[in-house]
């Protein structure tokens, strides 16, 4: 079993994007972070970033055919992009929504979300922490 977690637009930068809001870990210790959850889960983790709207909602086809569970950081996508969750709703597996950042603290326009009512489940506001909770959950109930 696979599970991959997807990251949006920006989240390629962590580390030097604003670290009074996400933090000081880039993107590499996330991939290192995520990888080294799944070994100790014995699940095949795999981490992917990109800038590129129709990339992810590639990557979420993929995740789809394969019945795949995914752990989805849509960055700004999140609050807009109607692709990204018309993708995300043909997935058959758990899908987690997660930000690194509490968006119900932040500016008005990040309190919405148009993949949150396909999401199975979110995870926000708790840092790169999330990202081991959520695959530790997928692990648990979708493996
Ligand atoms: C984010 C929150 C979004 O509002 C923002 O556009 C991001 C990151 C987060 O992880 O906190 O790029 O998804």
């Amino acid at each position: 079993m696979r599970i991959l977690v997807l990251n949006g637009p920006n989240l390629g930068r962590l580390g030097t994007r604003e670290p009074a809001v996400y933090g000081a870990t880039t993107h590499a210790d996330l991939v290192s972070l995520c990888t080294g959850t799944g070994e100790e889960l014995g699940v095949d983790v795999e981490v992917r970033q990109t800038d590129h709207e129709g990339e992810l909602v590639g990557w979420l086809h993929e995740a789809a055919d394969e019945g795949c569970p995914v752990v989805l950081n849509a960055g700004a996508w999140t609050h807009y992009s109607i692709a990204v969750r018309d993708a995300a709703a043909q997935l058959s597996a758990p899908l987690i929504e997660l930000h690194i950042s509490n968006v119900h603290k932040r500016e008005q326009f990040r309190h919405h979300s148009v993949l949150s009512d396909v999401a199975t489940g979110l995870i926000v506001g708790l840092g790169a922490e999330g990202y081991p909770l959520a695959l530790r959950w997928l692990a648990d109930k979708a493996t």
